[in-house]
């Protein structure tokens, strides 16, 4: 079967039949809509961030894989920000990709940030070293107060498979909420996949010669998405290319096709200073000046501020 120009219709139905099923997908739908309703009831507006690079196996008992290129970095920072301005957030985010707050540690040793002191044998006291984590407790305060907020809900992917139902289960879970659910697609999604009945069992022989693989196209999410499974909702997407120079006419042309709301088009080299945050009728272009790099100011900083005005217009005008 193929699913080069396949029609929404046919995505609904071939997406269990070709895309195994998570089990707690149930049970990740309930949480997600039990979110949605607490927030939606409480006058908050809420986004789903997808974060991360999906994975796709080449073998059923999985040693090689291909990914997609993503840190999560753009993901995790940007829920801080909505956080910061008032949303609820639901973090679809692969595996030990970046995550809010504790990116900002990347890198640093946790055991070398600790001190013991014993008081009694074979117990002590830790004590921390905050100049080995700056601005920690600025950090952990916002990090509490989101906690003891329950305003983040994490949830985890790491294959193309898991990645398309959750963000179908979420859709779902967030359709009470109309024009005030946010979708914010920020994660990799693979292109191609090897369906079930083409995927080796076993891990695949070197010993058979060079590796020659066919995979099919994964049909483009954002269609039933926009479509059909969150056709009230705001939805942006992000482009991502390499070439600068069809960077805006691919961004022009997703919103063509799958008539959402908003791209926002970036570059792999210049992603974490450039992005340019294309809708039907406009296009702006968001840079880091030197001075505010500097100053540790981050881009999602102002994609979200971008994006959250724009939610609330689009919010207004549709009730
Ligand atoms: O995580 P970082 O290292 O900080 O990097 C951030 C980022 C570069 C990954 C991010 O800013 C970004 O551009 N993400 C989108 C990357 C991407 O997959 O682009 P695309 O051109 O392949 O897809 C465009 C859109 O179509 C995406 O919003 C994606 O959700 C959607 N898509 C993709 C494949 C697919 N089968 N179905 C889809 O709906």
């Amino acid at each position: 079967m193929s699913f080069v120009n396949a029609g929404v219709d046919a995505m609904a139905s071939s997406l269990s039949e070709e895309f195994a099923v998570p089990a707690h997908v149930e049970e990740v739908r309930r949480v997600m809509a039990a979110f949605a309703e607490q927030h939606g009831a409480a006058g908050r507006m809420v986004v789903l961030i997808t974060s991360g690079g999906t994975k796709v196996p080449l073998e059923s008992r999985t040693v090689r894989f291909l990914d997609n290129f993503s840190s999560g970095r753009r993901g995790a920072s940007s829920a801080e920000y909505f956080l910061a301005q008032g949303y609820a957030v639901i973090f679809l985010h692969r595996q030990r990709s970046l995550y809010p707050y504790t990116r900002l540690y990347t890198g640093v040793n946790l055991l070398d940030c600790l001190t013991l002191h014993p008081v009694h044998e074979g117990s002590g006291l830790v004590a921390v070293d905050q100049t080995k984590l700056p601005n920690i407790t600025d950090v952990l305060k916002r990090y509490q107060a989101v906690k003891s907020g329950g305003l983040l809900l994490p949830v985890e992917f790491s294959t193309l498979s898991e990645y398309l139902h959750l963000l179908k289960a979420a859709a779902q879970a967030l359709s009470s909420l109309g024009s005030k659910a946010m979708f914010y697609l920020a994660a990799a999604v693979s292109d191609f996949y090897i369906p079930p009945s083409e995927m080796p069992e076993h891990k695949i022989q070197s010993s058979n010669g060079p590796l020659q693989i066919s995979m099919k196209m994964v049909p483009k999410i954002l269609k039933p998405l926009v479509k059909d499974w969150a056709p009230k909702a705001f939805v942006i997407s992000f482009k991502l290319e390499t070439d600068p120079s069809i960077l805006l006419e691919r961004a022009r042309c997703a919103l063509d096709i799958y008539k959402h709301q908003v791209v926002v088009a970036n570059v792999l080299d210049t992603r974490h200073g450039y992005v340019v945050i294309v809708t039907k009728d406009s296009q702006k272009e968001l840079v880091l000046t030197e001075e505010e790099v500097q100053r540790d100011v981050e881009i999602e900083e102002k994609i979200v501020k971008n994006l959250s005005h724009a939610h609330t217009q689009f919010v207004n005008q549709k009730g």
